[in-house]
C-alpha cells in the first residue's frame, strides 16, 4: 500500500498560496472583524454543550473552504468513519482503535474484526460497578477487616494522565467516602507521597497497565507490595491489590487474584482510555452514575463527529491545528483552561497529541514531507497570565491559544461568599486575554516597549459547567482532533514506537547500575559512559 503524499496535491497547494497571499497582504484580526461584522456569530460553533469560539484564526471563509477541500482530498471523513467502525485503522500494531466503543449506549453493536465486543464492554462496566459499590458501602475490605478508605492509582501515561485529570476536574463530584491518590512517576519520592500517612490495612493499590510490563508501574506496584506485606503478610497484600490490564496472565503471575483483573482490550489505545476500566478510580471517587454521564459527554461528540465527520467541531479544529503548523511555520499551542480544576488538562492532552501525531513517516512508511503535531503546552489562567502570557502577547512567536472557561463555578463553590463575583473576574480574564490577543493595544503613546501587536490567534471554548458530561465532551473534542489531525497528515496516530528505544537502553543502563560494572566496560556510547562515570563518583562522595 502506498500513501498519498498530502503535500503534492493540488488542495495543499491552493492553501500554500492563500497562506502566502494572506501573509503577504498582512492579514489582521482587527481588519478581518471590521470588514465582517458577522463574523463573530459565523465563526463560532456548537458540539454537545460546548461553544467554540474560533473568530479570532487568521482564517477567512476561503481558508476554511481550502482546509475542508484539503481533508477531503486526505479522506479524513472515511478515516473517521473506518475507525468509528472498528477497522484496524493501527496499521502498525494491526488493531482497531475503538475508544469511542467504550461510550456506545447499552445494546447498541460495536463489530470488530467480526466479533461484538459490546457485551465484553457492558459486562466489564458492570464489574467495575459492583467492585464500587462493594467498596463503598464497606462489603469488600481489606485483609484485617477494615474498610478500605484509600485507592492508589499506580499506572502511567494514559494509565494515568486521563484518570488523574478526571479525578482532578470531579472534585466536586466525588462522594468522599474515598480517597484516591495517584502514582505515576518511579522516582520513589512519587511512591512515598503517594502512600503518605495511609495504613495498609485500609489502602488498595489499583495497577493500571494495558501491557503490565511498564517498568515505572511495576516497580511502583512491587514497592507497594513490599510496604504492605510487613504489616499484612504477602499473602494477605495480595488482597489489597487489583489491576486493569488487556494481558491478565501476567497481572495474575504478579500476584493478583484473576477475579480482581479488570479487562481493557488491544483496540483501546492507552492514552484514549479513560473511559475504560482505567478509570476504575475515577468511578471509585465520583460513583457509577458520574461516570456513565462522563461516557454520555463524550458520546455526544462522537456523535456529532459521525453525523459528518467533514464538517464536524472538532475537523474543523483540528484542520486549523495543520493551518497554523505547516502554512505558518507555527510549532506550539498553548491550552489555558480557565479553570483550576482542568489544571491537568493540559498535561493529559500533551499526551493525546504529541504520542498520537508526533510521528516522522506515512502509513506506509515513507517521510511526510511536512511539519506534523505541534507541542502542546500551557496551565491554567489566571495563573498562567503571571506566568508565560508575557511571551504570548510580545514573544516572538505566535502562540495559538486554546482558551476553557465555565459559564458557572464549580458545584460545590456555587454557595461559596463571593465565589460568583471571584469566577466571573476569572471568565473576565479568559475573555480579556482573548482579546489582547487578537487585537493587541494601540501603539501605546509611541512606546514599543509597551506595545501589543495583537492579531495572535486564539480559540475560547465555553461550557455551561465543570460537569461530568462537559468534561467527557471536552475529551472527545480533542481527541477527535487529534485523529483528523493524523489522518490529514496521513500517519498512524496510534502507535508509538517512539519511546521504546529509551525503554530498552534504560533497561541496559540500570543492569549495568546493579551490577557495578565499570563504565568503560559497559557497551554503552561515549557520552553514556561519561556519565555513568560522573554518576558513580558524585554518588561516593
Ligand atoms: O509511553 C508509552 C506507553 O506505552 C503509553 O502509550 C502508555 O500510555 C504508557 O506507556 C503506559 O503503558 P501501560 O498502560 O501498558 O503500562
Amino acid at each position: 500500500m502506498t500513501s498519498m503524499d498530502i503535500t503534492a496535491t493540488s488542495e495543499w497547494a491552493a492553501l500554500a498560496r492563500h497562506a502566502r497571499e494572506l501573509q503577504a497582504a498582512g492579514v489582521d484580526l482587527a481588519g478581518l472583524f471590521e470588514t465582517d461584522p458577522d463574523r463573530p456569530g459565523r465563526c463560532t460553533s456548537t458540539a454537545g454543550e460546548l461553544v467554540i469560539d474560533w473568530s479570532r484564526h487568521l482564517a477567512t471563509d476561503e481558508t476554511v473552504e481550502l482546509l475542508l477541500a484539503l481533508a477531503e482530498r486526505a479522506g479524513v471523513a472515511a478515516r473517521i468513519e473506518a475507525m468509528l467502525a472498528g477497522e484496524p485503522v493501527n496499521v502498525t500494531d494491526g488493531r482497531a482503535v475503538l475508544h469511542t466503543a467504550l461510550r456506545t449506549p447499552a445494546g447498541e453493536a460495536v463489530v470488530t474484526g467480526g466479533v461484538d465486543v459490546a457485551p465484553a464492554i457492558a459486562a466489564e462496566r458492570e464489574r467495575m460497578g459492583a467492585f464500587v459499590r462493594a467498596l463503598c458501602s464497606g462489603e469488600r475490605r481489606g485483609a484485617t477487616d477494615l474498610p478500605i478508605r484509600t485507592v492508589v492509582n499506580i499506572g502511567i501515561g494514559g494509565s494515568q494522565l486521563g484518570p488523574a485529570m478526571a479525578h482532578e476536574a470531579l472534585a466536586a463530584f466525588r462522594s468522599g467516602d474515598l480517597e484516591c491518590r495517584f502514582v505515576s512517576n518511579v522516582d520513589p519520592a512519587a511512591l512515598a507521597a503517594g502512600l503518605d500517612g495511609l495504613d495498609p490495612a485500609e489502602t488498595l493499590f489499583i495497577v493500571v497497565s494495558k501491557g503490565f510490563a511498564t517498568a515505572e508501574t511495576l516497580a511502583n506496584a512491587r514497592a507497594a507490595r513490599d510496604w504492605a506485606a510487613p504489616v499484612l503478610g504477602f499473602e494477605a497484600a495480595g488482597r489489597h491489590f487489583v489491576a486493569v490490564t488487556a494481558n491478565r496472565r501476567r497481572a495474575v503471575e504478579f500476584g493478583i487474584e484473576p477475579y480482581d483483573v479488570f479487562a481493557t482490550w488491544d483496540w483501546v489505545g492507552g492514552r484514549f482510555s479513560m473511559g475504560s476500566a482505567a478509570g476504575l478510580a475515577v468511578m471509585a471517587a465520583v460513583g457509577e452514575e458520574n461516570f456513565a454521564a462522563m461516557l454520555a459527554g463524550m458520546r455526544t461528540i462522537d456523535e456529532h463527529v459521525a453525523a459528518g465527520p467533514a464538517a464536524s467541531v472538532p475537523t474543523l479544529l483540528g484542520l486549523l491545528s495543520v493551518w497554523y503548523r505547516d502554512f505558518w511555520g507555527i510549532q506550539t499551542r498553548a491550552v489555558v483552561p480557565y479553570s483550576q480544576r482542568l489544571r491537568l488538562f493540559g498535561v493529559w492532552l500533551q499526551q493525546v497529541i504529541m504520542e498520537s501525531n508526533g510521528k516522522r513517516v506515512r502509513l506506509d512508511g515513507s517521510p511526510v514531507g511536512c511539519d506534523t503535531a505541534e507541542i502542546v503546552w500551557g496551565g491554567p489562567g489566571t495563573d498562567s497570565q503571571h506566568s508565560f502570557h508575557q511571551l504570548l502577547h510580545q514573544g516572538t512567536t505566535v502562540v495559538p491559544a486554546d482558551f476553557i472557561v465555565l459559564a458557572r463555578p464549580d458545584a460545590d463553590v456555587v454557595g461559596v461568599a463571593g465565589a460568583a463575583e471571584r469566577h466571573e473576574a476569572l471568565v473576565a480574564n479568559c475573555f480579556a486575554q482573548a482579546a489582547a490577543l487578537a487585537f493587541g493595544s494601540p501603539t501605546a503613546e509611541g512606546d514599543p516597549h509597551r506595545e501589543l501587536p495583537g492579531n495572535r490567534p486564539s480559540t475560547v471554548i465555553l461550557a455551561p459547567a465543570l460537569t461530568p458530561s462537559v468534561l467527557g465532551q471536552l475529551v472527545a473534542l480533542y481527541e477527535h482532533q487529534t485523529a483528523v489531525q493524523g489522518a490529514v497528515w496521513g500517519i498512524n496516530s496510534f502507535d508509538q514506537f517512539g519511546v521504546e528505544l529509551g525503554k530498552t537502553l534504560a533497561d541496559g543502563i540500570a543492569a549495568d547500575l546493579q551490577a557495578g560494572t565499570a563504565p568503560a566496560d559497559t557497551g554503552h556510547d561515549p557520552s553514556t559512559k561519561s556519565l555513568l562515570a560522573h554518576y558513580r563518583r558524585l554518588r561516593e562522595l
